[in-house]
């Protein structure tokens, strides 16, 4: 049943403009997608959450947005040249290719194919480890190539600029640099939808802290991190859990780091991984770059290179998080309801207004020009397009909690219907108290 429910939020995606596959009239590019208008909105809501949570209504964190492409340099010190990889081992049977770490083991390098169920043996299929990330050549004469890379993690943006940081905002211990922007890997396991892309984009915090704190944030970042999705994301809880990494899993970088997981319709997986780096990344910056990024920390006059806390969350797989937790379908009156229960903050839509017959100009009018009052007020949509029925369902497949409709009635009272979308209750409203009416039921709208 959770696997008809990821093809049905697949194809929902796709019919109403959430997501479309990359280069999709050419093919298409496996782990590649577009997102539609729906897919637009929705995703920008996430990341300004995000960001007015953790930088606008923060004094402790500031923001950044650091360049995609980086100097090699870079990724020497960060470890991602060396230890950046997948270790994969292929399927004699398939062909396919598999991350040993997550895939059956049977017993010593004798794994159990996923796809064919047959056994693979890593003695004769050696695993064979795969640099994720991906490079670019920045020279303009093709037979001297300047390679760059494409950062794996905004994170690398933030450490490179900690002294500019320090040294324009002055902040002092505990503090945190926060990003949000686009992070590129070559997966070669690939799959469930949006959930393993080649581009995506992360919202991460370096959160600086001194080694004897670093403990303390740590455990503050994870249950900070947890609340957030399900006090402001609006997902169940009993959808969500915290798992610690054992000791094999941990990133080169880290000292200890828990994921937050959702529990997709393909089984519990991470949404985001916080993460104590130590003092790792400033570190080896330090030494590579050559540049001291010793802090003086004003509070104990020590100088010291600062532990970090990361908590490092994934756009993509927020929204489709969100999706997930928000399909539900339902019979009315004999008939299937599609509908998304997102948190109205999130909704592309706040309200759409439709006018009760396409036919009468003056109605049409009435319910163009609340449209249009309304519109400036709240990301608000129009149809006219079908039957009343037909609209209503359209707005509830892609979430908008409020519908308004404007009938013959509506030119004489100056009234309109407005339904919610989860308890469907209609209820008449005069037209100048909409506004009122939608910020008393969903709070006020913060536009993005
Ligand atoms: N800076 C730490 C870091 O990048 P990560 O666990 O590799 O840690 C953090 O990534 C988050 O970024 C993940 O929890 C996930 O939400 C998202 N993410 C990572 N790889 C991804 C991919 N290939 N496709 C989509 N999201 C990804």
């Amino acid at each position: 049943m959770e696997e008809g429910k990821l093809s049905k939020i697949i194809s929902l995606c796709k019919r109403r403009g959430f997501v479309f596959g990359g280069s999709e009239i050419y093919g298409g590019l496996s782990s590649i997608w577009d997102y539609g208008p729906l897919g637009a909105a929705l995703k920008r809501r996430i990341k300004n959450l995000w960001w007015r949570e953790y930088v606008e209504k923060r004094e402790d964190i500031v923001g950044i947005d650091s360049a995609i492409i980086m100097h090699r340099n870079v990724f020497v010190a960060s470890g991602h040249l060396e230890g950046f990889v997948d270790c994969l081992v292929e399927c004699s049977k398939c062909k396919k290719r598999f991350r040993v770490d997550k895939i059956r083991k049977i017993k010593e390098n004798i794994y159990e194919c996923p796809v064919c169920k047959v056994n693979i043996d890593g003695n004769i299929n050696k695993p064979r480890k795969f640099n994720l990330m991906l490079k670019t050549n920045l020279s303009a004469v093709e037979e001297e190539p300047v390679y760059a890379y494409l950062r794996p993690e905004t994170a690398q943006g933030i450490f490179t600029n900690f002294l500019n940081i320090v040294n324009t905002t002055h902040k002092k211990l505990p503090f945190g640099i926060a990003q949000v922007g686009k992070a590129f890997r070559n997966e070669v396991t690939t799959g469930n939808f949006i959930f393993r892309m080649k581009e995506f984009e992360q919202m991460e915090i370096e959160y600086f802290v001194s080694p004897e704190e670093a403990d303390d944030y740590y455990h503050y970042w994870v249950e900070e991190r947890f609340s957030f999705y399900v006090d402001k994301v609006g997902i169940r809880r009993e959808n969500l859990r915290i798992r610690e990494h054992t000791k094999e899993e941990l990133a080169h970088y880290a000292r200890c780091c828990s994921d937050v997981e959702y529990n997709f319709p393909f089984g519990w997986s991470e949404l985001e991984g916080i993460a104590n780096r130590g003092e790792y990344d400033l570190k080896r910056h330090s030494q590579v770059s050559k540049k001291d990024l010793v802090f003086f920390d004003d509070k104990t006059k020590r100088k010291f290179i600062p532990y970090v806390i990361e908590p490092s969350a994934g756009v993509d797989r927020t929204f489709f998080a969100c999706l997930c937790d928000a399909y539900c379908e339902e019979e009315v009156k004999g008939r299937k309801r599609v509908v998304l229960k997102l948190k109205p903050d999130l909704s592309p839509y706040r309200v759409a207004v439709f006018p009760l017959l396409k036919s009468n100009s003056q109605l049409g009018e009435l319910a163009r020009n609340i449209f249009l009052d309304i519109k400036n007020k709240m990301p608000s949509y129009y149809d006219d397009t079908a039957a009343i029925g037909k609209l209503y369902r359209r707005q509830d497949e892609i979430g908008t909690p409020f519908c308004i409709t404007v009938d013959l009635q509506s030119l004489q009272d100056r009234k309109v219907t407005i339904r919610d979308r989860d308890s469907m209750h209609q209820e008449r409203i005069s037209i100048d108290k909409i506004d009122e009416f939608i910020e008393d039921r969903v709070g006020r709208v913060c536009f993005c």
